[in-house]
């Protein structure tokens, strides 16, 4: 959170500066004035003015109490204003949490899916993003540390959340609500890139996925076993969208929201066995021939 990289974070860091200032100029104003009462109560029985000292150290830390309070309210209420103009959205991004990944649709200004992809997003820089965060389950929380602040994702409501990146990058993000036993788990990273950058990312995610002839025994492998039943490679559809959208699944740098990196040997252990890697989530393994298996691998590192 201190190595922000957008208007919303740099506003928290610098609150949160602030405030530990005033904590640490109060902790030293009680740790005086402690010390300070107790030389004096020595002198006790001398001090027939006792009475009015009391009086007056009361009204000092009534005044004190009160003047702190007021400005870190102030203060507070001054930071937590928008740092994103919200008028108008240069993309919208609907953000599902799911246990224990992010699923992640691309909005058009009517609201319609331009297409979908899970756990890792890519944003333009200097550009306002508006999230649209959702559950379809339990109550997650979203945060990337770097670029805002977080908000839960509640079933059956829909949060709002604006931010905007001023710093190409990469910037973890993580599930900030226990969610269930993969809560840790649930990691998601933004891309910030630059404008031309996001425009060929995202022309090539629209389109449906290219199948290269060389590969194309995997795809016949992957509607036989099941995988069909969960995840979708445009145009073929899933039967229900119980698991993360695989169009264009090579693009993505990680497996399994950010559990281990996508390349053949992790991927082939999580398709062999994913409870192992990540016990209770909804994915069965699969039992395939060695062949089938290779030419599912071979398929799936090839959706780029
Ligand atoms: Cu989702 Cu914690």
């Amino acid at each position: 959170m201190f190595e922000t990289a957008g208007p919303e974070s740099l506003a928290i860091a610098k609150l949160w500066w602030i405030l530990l200032a005033v904590s640490l100029g109060v902790f030293f104003v009680v740790v005086i004035s402690v010390l300070g009462g107790l030389m004096r109560s020595r002198d006790r029985e001398n001090n027939p003015d006792m009475e009015q000292t009391l009086g007056q150290s009361l009204a000092w830390a009534t005044a004190f109490t009160v003047v702190t309070l007021v400005a870190t309210l102030v203060i507070t209420y001054e930071f937590s204003k928008p740092q994103v103009n919200r008028e108008k959205a240069d993309v919208v991004i609907e953000v599902t949490g799911r246990m224990w990944w992010w699923e992640v649709r691309y909005l058009d200004e009517f609201g319609n899916e331009l297409f979908a992809t899970a756990n890792e997003i890519v944003i333009p820089i200097d550009q306002n993003i508006l999230f649209k965060l959702r559950s379809k389950d339990v109550i997650h929380s979203f945060w990337v540390p770097s670029l805002g602040g977080k908000i839960d994702m509640i079933p059956g409501h829909e949060n709002e959340l604006w931010l905007r990146a001023d710093k190409i990058g990469e910037y973890r993000g993580q599930c900030a609500e226990f969610c269930g036993v993969q809560h840790a788990k649930m990691s998601l990273l933004v891309f910030a890139v630059s404008d031309s950058e996001y425009k060929k990312w995202s022309t090539n995610q629209i389109a449906p996925a290219k199948v290269v002839p060389t590969f194309a025994q995997g795809l016949e492998v992957f509607k036989a076993s099941g995988c069909l039943d969960c995840h979708s490679i445009r145009p073929e559809l899933a039967l229900r969208d119980a698991g993360p959208d695989l169009t264009h699944f090579a693009t993505r740098k990680t497996l399994a929201a950010v559990s281990a990196p996508n390349n053949t040997g992790h991927l082939a252990g999580w398709i062999a066995d994913p409870q192992s890697m990540k016990p209770g989530n909804l994915m069965p393994a699969t039992l395939l021939s060695p062949e089938d298996f290779k030419a599912l691998l071979l398929f799936l590192r090839s959706l780029k």
